[in-house]
């Protein structure tokens, strides 16, 4: 069987290129320089997949979708699945979108999550596609491409958007960094490496899963409410008002929070020792 991977020079194309070897595949990539094109690596795969930044997705699947048979499969990593699941269904290929939710830098696939949005395939190609990457460790999560791009609004979408707006409003604070880490508590510096983790990357790639899915704004507007009344009631003094938000939340989350505060637990024990 042969992988060709459209951005196989690339970071995430490149973790790919090496699993689908791990599972004894033979794997052909392109990149914009490489001497394989788009073209010759979709007319040689078995399965094709997609890893190019998200704004040239569509425009590269809707480049070679004409020259793929029944028998091929056409896939991509997209952080998005709407549009270039749509894209992908353009051609005659089965096609199965999927989203690795984690960066290049992990070791290997174990422990990881994989979200799959099978759109047109037979269960025989979804299992023998899903179980490369069971057999490395990862773990699988079936979706549609709508409800995944709904997930992602929160799961991406929010936090990124929130941990941005912190920064920036922490540098609108005039707070020089390096001295508040002087002061800081366990939870300070974990959120403040989630703010360096986001901005030592690739602005390209969280402006994309921000303003490319369209199920973002609706999450902005719902979180926009949410600072305003938390501030009006900070600003308010009033302590059962603070005390009634809270209870509100804490029962919203009541399952989650004995394992939230165990893992944070975890992780606040794993900084404090790294110190
Ligand atoms: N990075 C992450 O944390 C992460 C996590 C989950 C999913 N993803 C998804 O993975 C995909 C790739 O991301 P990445 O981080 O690996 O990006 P990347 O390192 O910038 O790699 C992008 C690749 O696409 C190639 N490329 C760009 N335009 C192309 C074109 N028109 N035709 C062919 N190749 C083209 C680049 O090749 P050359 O520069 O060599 O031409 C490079 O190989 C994105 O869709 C992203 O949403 C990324």
């Amino acid at each position: 069987m042969i992988a060709g991977i459209i951005g196989g020079t690339g970071q995430m194309g490149r973790f790919f290129a090496g699993v689908f070897q791990t599972a004894g595949w033979e794997t052909v990539v392109s990149g914009r320089r490489t001497e394989l094109t788009n073209r010759d690596v979709a007319e040689m795969a078995d399965l094709v997949l997609v890893s190019v930044p998200i704004r040239a997705t569509a425009e590269v699947i809707r480049e070679i979708a004409p020259l793929l048979s029944e028998d091929q499969v056409f896939c991509d990593l997209t952080s998005l699945k709407v549009e270039p699941v749509r894209a992908m269904l353009a051609s005659r290929a089965e096609v199965i979108g999927l989203h690795p939710m984690f960066g290049p830098g992990v070791a290997s696939l174990r422990g990881q999550t994989i979200v799959a949005t099978p759109a047109r395939c037979s269960q025989e190609t979804l299992d023998t596609l899903l179980s490369v990457f069971r057999e490395q460790g990862a773990e699988i999560t079936i979706s549609t491409p709508e409800d995944h791009d709904r997930m992602m609004a929160v799961i991406q979408g929010l936090t990124h958007f929130v941990t941005l707006a912190k920064a920036e409003a922490i540098r609108r604070t005039g707070t020089d960094i390096a001295e508040s880490l002087h002061f800081t508590s366990p939870i300070y510096r974990i959120e403040m490496g989630l703010v360096g983790r986001i901005l030592a990357q690739d602005a390209g790639l969280y402006g994309a899963i921000l303003q490319m899915n369209p199920a973002v704004p609706e999450v902005l507007a719902r979180f926009e409410e949410a600072v305003l009344a938390l501030r009006e009631i900070v600003e308010s003094g009033d302590a059962d008002r603070f005390q009634e938000f809270f209870a509100a939340n804490a029962a919203h989350y009541a399952s989650y929070l004995v394992s939230a505060t165990e893992e944070t637990d975890d992780l606040i024990n794993h900084v404090v020792s790294g110190r």
